[in-house]
């Protein structure tokens, strides 16, 4: 198992490197990842090569036992790139976006893909006999600092080439997206306009001003640029080696469509930070990323970068408590990550991130937090073979579309409403009554039940696709807007919920974004926000009614028999308890069984052991009895604060 510390040998002086790697080598650690800001130490003017100090650094690091996994360093272009051609991405108002921090260049520009392809090249020749490097890193963080989207020549061009492709000629363009509106037509696709800035753009602020089809498709454009930026370093480095090449992802990040990005990678490894200068997340929200990142393979990942100290650019962010590295280490594992790396070994003397604190601190010395992460690897070595290789078995699906993503950012329905937030409040639910619950899209069939919340955006293969789950026996759940836009993000001329009307067995008959809560009552009882649809059945059961506004007795969510299945129409966004029930009428349909543990407290189910995790910095006490597998004792119940606990379970 990969269990290792993301290192900056250049940041350290060379007699240095031999005292750090043995710390690490004490620390139980067998893996490195570097190199992936090096550019400049790589190729220090045009064409001059010298790779002579991070060889130094491997030979240093492979006396301890450790292995590196090399990154290709073209997320900082020096500045020599940046003087001689002109790299930089436009911003939506025509801005370079200034060089002096990183991810600056653009994916489409010739001369930053050009020395890309070149530098790779070199470093995968140099590298690929080295038999101390077991797998590669392309480039860091894709999209990192609002780096996905650029409005520069280039940009314009290529999009302009791609629709062309797509759409053959401008006229079916024009039918397509609707130009006649405004008298938007496009003569040729040389008149094709990025989504900049435009008149329309005014006093409220994040206005979305363009043609909807426009906005959508340079999203998707977009988001593939990245990916064939990518997918030309993979081929680059696959024409010198056989090892497994990865890039490190941000969980929750959506500007690129994480299911393309990791297509031709040989698996994900993602960067994890709970808590830092930006606020601490829920540790629901935590897991869902994890699971995200899982769902884009259906496949177990590495954490390549996970948090190791008090994390901020200029201020900090909370101090990780006693117990918490190890406890984000072990949610991390209990979602399906089969190998760790900590961000970074030792704190930053220099640069923007002198507050990102790693294993250790400024002066080098073990402390608490290195001790920690020595005893947690101690301990996972003795649980490897529930870890490697393992997996979950998932009863609920989520499905995060990311053409969805990005249609629900351009219209937003409602105030107050985002889509990725609606998934989470059904991630968390699920989460809360410890139900696995996988974050991906497409096998339908694997799941008990599906839920497609707020699937917008459809095709009609896919809808006849998720028609046939339901017959066969699925649980599909759908939310408020689903099935009323076509893939040119067009809105269907079709009763609401469009395509999904028939299977759902209702019509929406009127909708209402309230600016205030409303009542509802029912099997669920609670309140409903941000939207509310008047539903009219036709064949389905109503579940709850709303109990106020004009509104006030008609349906606000139902339950629809179809073939074998089930279909829930929820049309209304929900409070917690109102969720919490929602999810245990779905589950008593689909025979799911749930566990309700104390507050903070989450379990992850893998085969007939569980993970334990208690998130609260205190102690609880969880109904669950068995026997530990971390100490070898039977599972009192007990936990202490941000516990964690392997068990084999037999049910109290
Ligand atoms: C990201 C990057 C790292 C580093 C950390 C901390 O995850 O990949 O290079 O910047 O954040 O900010
Ligand atoms: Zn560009």
């Amino acid at each position: 198992m990969i269990f290792g510390v993301d290192y900056y040998p250049e940041h350290w002086d060379g007699s240095e490197w031999k005292k750090q790697a043995a710390l690490m080598r004490e620390a139980g650690f067998n893996t490195v990842r570097m190199g992936e800001f090096a550019w400049k130490l790589f190729e220090k003017n045009e064409g001059e090569f010298d790779f002579s100090f991070m060889d130094e650094a491997i030979e240093v690091l492979s006396a301890e036992g450790i292995k590196v996994i090399l990154g290709t360093p073209t997320a900082a272009p020096p500045k020599w790139l940046v003087n001689k051609y002109d790299i930089l991405m436009r911003d939506k108002y025509g801005r370079p976006r200034g060089w002096g921090s990183r991810r600056e260049a653009c994916a489409n520009n010739p001369h930053y893909t050009e020395k890309s392809k070149i530098i790779v090249s070199k470093m995968a020749e140099h590298y690929k006999d080295n038999p101390n490097i077991i797998a590669w890193q392309i480039d860091n963080e894709f999209g990192c600092h609002n780096s996905t989207r650029c409005y520069c020549d280039h940009c314009r061009n290529a999009f302009s080439t791609w629709l062309e492709e797509k759409y053959k000629t401008v006229e079916n363009l024009n039918e397509k997206w609707g130009t006649v509106f405004w008298s938007l037509q496009y003569d040729s696709f040389d008149d094709i306009i990025l989504p900049g800035y435009n008149s329309c753009e005014g006093d409220w602020g994040n206005a979305q001003s363009h043609n909807p089809g426009l906005d959508l498709e340079y999203r998707r454009f977009a988001s593939e640029s990245w990916v064939n930026y990518q997918n030309m370093q993979i081929d680059i480095l696959k024409n010198y080696t056989d090892l497994p090449v990865t890039h490190n992802l941000m969980g929750h990040f959506s500007d690129i469509d994480y299911r393309k990005l990791s297509k031709n990678l040989d698996f994900v490894s993602w960067d994890n930070y709970p808590e830092t200068q930006w606020g601490g997340s829920e540790y629901e929200y935590v897991s869902m990323a994890h699971e995200i990142m899982r769902g884009v393979k259906n496949k177990n990942f590495v954490v390549m970068e996970e948090q190791a100290g008090p994390a901020g650019w200029d201020v900090l962010g909370k101090t990780p408590r006693p117990g918490q590295l190890r406890l984000w280490t072990y949610q991390a594992i209990a979602h399906g990550c089969e190998g760790i790396v900590y961000f970074r070994f030792r704190t930053a003397l220099f640069g923007m991130e002198q507050y990102w604190y790693g294993v250790l601190d400024h002066d080098g010395v073990p402390r608490r937090r290195y001790y920690e992460i020595k005893k947690t690897g101690e301990e996972l070595r003795g649980i490897e073979k529930y870890i490697v290789n393992a997996e979950n078995k998932y009863d609920a699906l989520i499905v995060k579309s990311y053409d969805n993503v990005w249609g629900h950012d351009i219209k937003r329905h409602s105030a107050g409403y985002n889509y990725e937030n609606h998934l989470y409040s059904f991630y968390k639910a699920n989460a809360r009554l410890n139900v696995n619950t996988a974050v991906s899209d497409g096998d339908y069939g694997k799941y008990k039940v599906v839920y497609m919340p707020a699937y917008n955006i459809i095709s009609d293969d896919e809808a006849e696709k998720i028609k046939d789950y339901v017959r066969g026996g699925g649980v599909l759940v759908l939310t408020f807007r689903s099935g009323t836009r076509d893939m040119f993000n067009n809105v269907r001329p079709l009763s609401v919920p469009g395509v999904f009307a028939d299977i759902a067995g209702i019509e929406v008959d009127e909708f209402d974004a309230p600016k205030r809560e409303v009542a509802i009552k029912g099997e669920i009882t609670g309140t409903a926000s941000i939207w509310c649809d008047i539903i009219k059945p036709h064949t389905a059961e109503i579940i709850s009614r709303y109990d106020g506004e004009y509104y006030k007795g008609r349906a606000a969510v139902t339950v629809n028999g179809l073939g074998k299945g089930k279909v829930y129409y929820v049309g209304c966004g929900l409070d917690d308890p109102a969720m919490e029930a929602l999810v245990r009428n779905i589950f008593a349909a689909a025979d799911i069984p749930v566990i309700k543990s104390p507050g903070g407290v989450e379990i992850v189910k893998r085969g007939k052991n569980a993970f334990v995790l208690n998130h609260n910095e205190y102690e609880v006490s969880v109904p669950l009895t068995g026997k530990s597998l971390l100490s070898g004792q039977s599972f009192g119940g007990n936990m202490e604060p941000f516990g964690v606990d392997f068990i084999e379970l037999s049910f109290k």
